[in-house]
């Protein structure tokens, strides 16, 4: 058996291998110099005391130390004991590796997804992680609930039922890694209760298509036309995942007959909803669509996420589930090994309760509004066969294009440098809708200064 040898402050694995002790210990020590585990100059132990650290005689270790000498991978000198030679490592030859190219990324981004990163919060943020950690108690650090911190499904309780209309009781919240973890999540459930498909609407995102298909699941896109997705014919459906505040991509929210039609459906039937809210904060000529979940608690699962509103990077989403769905879904987290940091569930806890969430949200919110007036000025004057739409919402817009000149130019927006979205990628394979030509255009994430740059490459792009 292997013994760790930690007398240097380091933890050197030791495995004397082979019959004698003495020469398993001098090949272990050889093959640390080596491979420059032990470089070169370091002092080791005296003999006494790695000795007693391994539990051998005394007289093996300074016999080991000394063939190792002899064979020069170490020197004794009087006074300053036993050290590593200092040239006794000689690295293998490498070919020179030629030097790596980067691919130059766009010069401007305009890929819907992300916020404005340069503008995530971050003095406030430090402050609300340093006086979360200060006053967290140590229990905090061990693995807790698999639900998440009380602290973060207490403040996302009150803030998403003042803020979003939800019906929250932190009981029934689940915080998770985004909403991509909490799709899984529900995904795996789903599957798990026979289910062998969800209903989802014509245009999405094929990301999270796919998190469904890898828990088994096929997909099934609903009807669209004029007034968006129609939700009035879910016959066969157990289960659909809907943006009902703002349609991604396309921008507008549910049609208030088809949001009163899917959860008639749904309490007809038992089947559930899961509402995905992932910019809810954001509505700007207007007050915002309240989550569906709101309507009918024990049929919609309220699906939430930190990503747009502070970064992605956090990785921090919440489920607010039905009754009937909470234990298994907090059994299969506890399975999945929690995943979600509780340092950051306390930091977001304690920028809510603060009130910083609310005062970024406000200060975004004012930015994008910003950001998306240029925008429509901007076509107006530069390209009047544009038609910017969904516009009301959110951090992106959907701009309509004359028939047949998707693709051209979503490549004239490349040779401007610039990256951007067609819709017809946003669009599932199976449906069976229009094909109207447009781009998605992300406005929240080029940082402020880039922005008047990256509207001038869009305009030049654009017919
Ligand atoms: C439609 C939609 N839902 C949800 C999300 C959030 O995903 P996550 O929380 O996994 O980052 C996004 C982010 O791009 C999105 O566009």
């Amino acid at each position: 058996m292997g013994k760790t040898w930690a007398t240097l402050g380091v933890d050197l694995h030791v495995e004397p291998a082979g019959s004698g002790v003495r020469k398993g210990l001098t090949e272990a020590l050889r093959e640390a110099v080596r491979s420059g585990r032990l470089a070169p100059g370091t002092r080791l132990p005296s003999s006494r005391s790695l000795a007693a650290d391994l539990g051998i005689a005394r007289n093996t270790v300074a016999e080991s130390y000394a063939d190792l000498v002899a064979e020069g991978w170490l020197t004794a000198r009087q006074g300053s004991g036993t050290r590593v030679a200092e040239r006794s490592v000689v690295p293998p030859a490498r070919e020179a590796a030629p030097p790596r190219r980067e691919p130059a990324g766009p010069a401007w981004d305009l890929v819907p997804g992300r916020p404005d990163l340069a503008s995530f919060p971050r003095a406030a943020w430090l402050k609300a992680a340093r006086r979360a950690l200060t006053r967290a108690p140590h229990e905090a650090l061990g693995y807790g609930d698999p639900r998440g911190r009380p602290e973060l499904r207490t403040a996302l309780a009150g803030y998403l039922s003042r803020a979003r209309g939800v019906r929250a009781d932190p009981e029934r919240i689940v915080v998770c890694s985004g909403f991509s973890d909490g799709l899984t999540l529900l995904g795996t459930v789903l599957r798990r209760r026979g289910l062998r498909s969800v209903a989802v609407e014509s245009y999405g995102l094929d990301v999270h298509w796919n998190l469904l298909h890898r828990s088994g699941l096929r997909t099934t896109p609903l009807p669209f036309d004029a007034l968006g997705t129609d939700t009035r014919d879910l016959a066969g459906a157990r289960a659909v995942l809907l943006t009902p505040a703002h349609q991604f991509p396309m921008g507008e929210p549910l049609h208030p007959d088809r949001r009163a039609a899917v959860v008639a459906w749904a309490r007809r039937t038992g089947g559930l909803v899961l509402d995905d809210d992932y910019d809810g904060e954001f509505r700007y000529d207007r007050q915002p669509v309240g989550a569906l979940q709101g309507l009918d608690p024990d049929h919609v699962v309220h699906l939430g996420t930190a990503s747009k509103s502070l970064a992605p990077a956090l990785r921090l989403g919440w489920l607010v589930l039905p009754p009937s769905l909470v234990d298994e879904v907090v059994s299969l987290k506890g399975e999945g090994g929690w995943s979600t940091g509780a340092l950051d569930q306390l930091t977001l806890a304690e920028f809510i309760t603060s009130g910083a969430y609310d005062r970024h949200v406000r200060s975004a919110r004012l930015r994008y509004r910003r950001r998306r007036d240029a925008l429509v000025a901007a076509l107006a004057t530069r390209a009047p066969d544009v038609h910017a739409t969904g516009i009301a919402a959110g951090l992106h817009a959907v701009l309509r294009l004359p028939p047949g000149t998707e693709a051209a130019v979503v490549q004239a927006a490349a040779f401007q440098s610039l990256a951007v979205h067609g819709l017809s990628r946003h669009r599932h394979p199976d449906a069976v809708v229009p094909h109207p030509d447009a781009l998605v255009v992300g406005y929240g994430t080029p940082p402020d200064h880039a922005w008047s740059g990256a509207l001038d490459a869009l305009c030049r792009a654009l017919p």
